[in-house]
């Protein structure tokens, strides 16, 4: 039991990474796609990329280590979430995947807030009905496509449409089975009042696994297409967002993980099965056995930075741009950014949400709005703390920072100045894919459970603690949350 690997299905390549069982990583290998917009608002990909990618990936990392597939323990699955691929009675894909990032169906949301009642949906499945889960994508088939939903025979997420081909099973993980919105959270499986409410066969849905589970074994097609042996478990893993919290270790309560990528999660786990009474937070099963999380999602994160140097200072290296940013005081006399560039989700879900600068004098230059920018995405970071304390996460004693936003030193301290809490930076960089290698290594013994092999391989490598800045944005926040409420109708308005 030696060698394990991780698998991450992402929305733009499929991640195959071979990990040692002391959780040193030797070799990760990316196979890149695209996805399509056949209309605005749609996003789609063809299941069989993810298959013949994954295929490429770890042939790749098999040949780059010279390690054989007979020597692979186990292999982990992770993936993009709340994606739908619909199979029929003969396992064909019936049509492409619609994606986490489509937004055609605010119809079918409504009509699933109707139907169970809002407060009733957010206590039974712990989350708000949004364009991008499962279950409003079901309804949507159901509504425009009847001649391709009268044929469906399976339900299945991305990462499990790649497990399916793997071992021949219908599984999913409990992670992505509460993002489908057809989970009762609290029993960690699906809940039969939502499905029976919205006529969806159960038959559909794949049995259900917490994320250490064996789900089953390699088939003997998919080893001679993959190289690995017939028979090598495959673990459940978890949806992209909680096996990337295992690959950083915020497996615990009190441990929040905060990616700044282009997007920024807040991802904090739960003891229990939390909920944010208003559907503000997602609430899912946490891909460790037994534990929940609450997550709150900015859509322009570190996005919104890029936006700002591509915009007006093309070709700036983010070094230069930020550094001097890091020249001006905090608060940037009086300006604020607002980060909803792309629309928002958290705490917001609006898909019409603006950008803006408010406060703009003669005074402010181009470092001034640098800063404003990392300040801005801090404080819209901060709402996701806020609604978590709010929802009953009575301790944050540590965030671990990842994501290219947090090579940063400034927006490091910015957000522990705003935040009020200690930062720290971790030795592990893969994210998902090594937090699946982790739970594959945990499913087969390696480690007792998925705390204390998060304990022998992670550790912290930088701490940034809050400083005396930390007073100037106590007083900014309010203000910051003053924009939103204020702008919304504009926004609106202007959308119009
Ligand atoms: C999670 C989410 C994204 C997708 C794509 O709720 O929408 O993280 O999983 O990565």
């Amino acid at each position: 039991m030696k060698y394990f690997i991780g698998i991450d299905t992402s929305t733009t390549a499929t991640k195959a990474l071979l990990m040692e069982k002391s959780g040193h990583v030797l070799s990760v290998a990316a196979s890149e796609y695209s996805f399509e917009t056949p209309y605005p608002l749609w996003s789609e990909q063809d299941p069989a990329l993810w298959w013949s990618a994954t295929v490429t990936s770890i042939r790749q990392i098999l040949a780059d280590t010279g390690i054989s597939g007979e020597d692979i323990a186990a292999v982990g699955l992770s993936g993009q979430m709340h994606g739908l691929v619909l199979l029929d009675e003969d396992d064909r894909v019936l049509r492409p995947s619609i994606l986490w990032n489509d937004q055609r169906t605010g119809t079918q949301c409504d009509q699933i807030r109707e139907r169970l009642g809002f407060k009733n949906l957010v206590q039974i499945t712990g989350n708000n009905a949004l364009t991008g889960f499962t279950a409003p994508k079901i309804l949507w088939v159901r509504d425009e496509e009847p001649d391709i939903y009268d044929r469906v025979a399976r339900v299945l997420l991305p990462k499990d449409y790649v497990r399916f081909k793997l071992t021949g099973k219908y599984a999913i993980d409990k992670a992505g089975g509460a993002g489908t919105l057809l989970f009762d959270i609290r029993q960690r499986d699906w809940s039969s009042e939502v499905l029976q409410a919205l006529g969806i066969n159960p038959n559909w849905m794949p049995e259900t696994f917490e994320g250490t589970a064996i789900t089953g074994l390699i088939s003997s097609t998919a080893a001679q297409e993959t190289g690995l042996r017939e028979g090598t478990p495959v673990v459940a893993g978890g949806g992209d967002q909680a096996a990337a919290a295992v690959g950083t270790g915020a497996v615990k309560e009190g441990i929040v993980s905060l990616s700044l990528g282009t997007s920024g999660v807040v991802f904090a786990t739960t003891d229990k099965a939390s909920i944010e009474p208003e559907g503000r937070l997602h609430s899912f099963c946490h891909a460790v056995p037994g534990k929940w999380h609450f997550m709150g999602v900015m859509l322009s994160a570190a996005g919104s930075l890029r936006w700002f140097r591509d915009s007006f200072s093309p070709g700036t290296d983010y070094d230069t741009l930020v550094g001097a940013g890091a020249e001006i005081p905090a608060g940037c006399d009086g300006l604020l950014f607002l980060p909803y560039l792309t629309g928002e989700r958290t705490p917001y879900p609006d898909p019409l949400a603006r950008g803006a600068f408010v406060g703009l004098t003669v005074r402010h230059k181009l470092p001034s709005l640098t800063r404003a920018v990392l300040e801005g995405v801090a404080f819209g970071l901060r709402d996701s703390f806020e609604l978590m304390r709010s929802a009953g996460l009575s301790e944050i004693n540590q965030v671990r920072v990842t994501g290219g936003g947090a090579r940063s030193s400034l927006w490091r301290q910015i957000l522990a100045d705003v935040l009020g809490t200690e930062l720290v930076t971790v030795n592990s960089v893969e994210g998902a894919a090594y937090g699946a290698a982790i739970l594959a290594a945990t499913g087969v013994g390696v480690f007792t459970d998925v705390e204390s092999a998060c304990e022998r391989t992670i550790r912290v490598t930088g701490t940034t603690s809050p400083s005396a800045e930390q007073v100037v944005y106590e007083r900014l926040y309010p203000y910051y949350r003053d924009l939103y409420p204020a702008l919304k109708n504009t926004f609106k308005n202007l959308a119009s």
